[in-house]
């Protein structure tokens, strides 16, 4: 399986600190952003990556997969994104990539305590459809959130929502990934969103339309570093006990 770490969009959260600057190379705990999740699909033992990046930090990110020292436990390659359209349309700029493979996807400010290794095992084992990770969040309202049959978390998710006013559920759907090479197809098909994105919760939707879409629950702790809240967060989280291995 090849992984995509999905680093583009405006950073509009973070805009104090991202004029001029792509937000998933602001620093975090001692590295930029970008590197914690290329280093948890290294961790699940994906070692061909690509970084898709908006047009605009092509070069600022190629600088930077350069001279990680990541990159000497992983192939890293870039692709641009041409537009901002959505994590969608990111996603769509890895199809050369991919090759025909099942892909592992993350979002670029997406830090997990680990990977979910056994889950991400048995899909590239029987790579059909697609696996989504979940984790109850306390502020359920920023993310797509997942609802389930009898309101039970252990039972088939019946529906996705992202970023509900109302949320049926606080059951978080992070930014991590699991597609068959039919993915490509499907994000081709999408419209904008009403905050005009190719959303990638609708690629979510259309899996589980078609009764082609698994659910897990993570262990340890997940942050999506998007805004200064979550972004101070992540970093004693990092430095603290409980930091990834
Ligand atoms: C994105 C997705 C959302 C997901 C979240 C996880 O939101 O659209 O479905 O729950 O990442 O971090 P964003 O933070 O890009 O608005």
């Amino acid at each position: 399986m090849k992984g995509v770490v999905l680093a583009g969009g405006r950073g509009q959260r973070l805009r104090a600190l991202t004029h001029g600057a792509n937000k998933h190379l602001l620093p975090v705990a001692g590295s930029p952003m970008i590197d914690h999740p290329i280093r948890t699909l290294i961790d699940a033992g994906i070692t061909d990556i690509l970084v898709v990046t908006g047009a605009e930090h092509e070069r600022a990110m190629g600088e930077h997969l350069r001279s990680t020292p990541l990159a000497d436990r992983c192939s890293l390659s870039l692709a641009p994104q041409p537009t901002p359209d959505g994590i969608a349309g990111a996603l769509a700029c890895a199809e050369t990539f991919a090759a025909g493979e099942p892909v592992c996807v993350i979002l670029g400010d997406n830090l997990l305590q680990r990977p979910p290794t056994t889950a991400i095992n048995a899909f590239a084992a029987d790579p059909i459809g697609a696996m989504i990770f979940l984790t109850i969040a306390d502020d359920p309202e920023r993310f797509a959130i997942a609802t389930f049959e009898g309101d039970n978390p252990a039972n088939p998710i019946t529906d996705i929502t992202e970023k509900p006013a109302n949320p049926a559920s606080n059951a978080a759907v992070i930014g991590l990934y699991l597609y068959d090479a039919e993915v490509f197809d499907t994000c081709r098909s999408l419209t904008p969103s009403p905050r005009a994105e190719l959303e990638i919760t609708d690629v979510n939707r259309a899996y589980l339309r078609r009764a082609a879409l698994r659910g897990a629950f993570i262990d340890g702790w997940w942050i999506d570093a998007g805004t200064p809240e979550s972004l101070a967060r992540a970093q004693s989280f990092l430095a603290g006990p409980e930091r990834p291995a």
